[in-house]
């Protein structure tokens, strides 16, 4: 069972997971419009992982007998004047969801609920791939110019594929 201080906690995550996939599928709106394919997929998969972190709370609340209570969901940025500022503003977004993350593990501790503190350790890992993923795509575009390496990148950034990470416990 979850305290009603935990229940709301992860309910506002599951908001702030959901804002997170609407931030990058605008995004990827926005990479398509300056035909830069390969960055639209890579952004359109990063949203499909937000909809599992948000899936999996969800069902992480439900199992404990919780209620889910959805929130609105405002919207995102969706000019960007480069892949630079898009990187930039994901780099930041991340930085700003690990604080969440690390919040709810110290309310979990708090309240003494050792479940919530093991099954967020997943999102504490995740974090650190979530803040690394921007800031060497950052590095790269510093790199690579506007030219043909960008090209080269925008390529490279086109085969990401969504997985489903094992820790996903979805309910039938
Ligand atoms: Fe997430
Ligand atoms: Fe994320």
């Amino acid at each position: 069972m979850l305290s009603p201080k935990i229940v709301k906690a992860i309910n506002h995550q599951i908001n702030r997971e959901l804002f997170s996939g609407y931030l990058y599928l605008g995004m990827s709106s926005a990479a398509t419009s300056l035909g830069l394919m390969g960055i639209a997929n890579w952004f359109f998969v990063q949203m499909q992982e937000e909809m599992i972190h948000a899936r999996m709370m969800f069902d992480y609340v439900n199992r404990q007998g919780g209620r889910p209570l959805l929130e609105s969901i405002e919207e995102p940025p969706q000019k960007y004047a480069d892949p630079k500022a898009m990187f930039k503003k994901t780099l930041e977004h991340e930085r700003e969801v690990t604080k969440l993350i690390n919040n709810i593990v110290s309310l979990a501790r708090v309240e003494n609920d050792h479940a919530t503190e093991i099954f967020y350790q997943f999102f504490v890992t995740e974090q650190i791939e979530e803040e690394a993923n921007p800031l060497d795509i950052l590095r790269k575009l510093e790199l690579v110019g506007d030219g043909n390496g960008l090209f080269l990148l925008d390529k490279e950034l086109g085969m990401r594929v969504f997985t489903l990470p094992s820790q996903a416990q979805i309910q039938p």
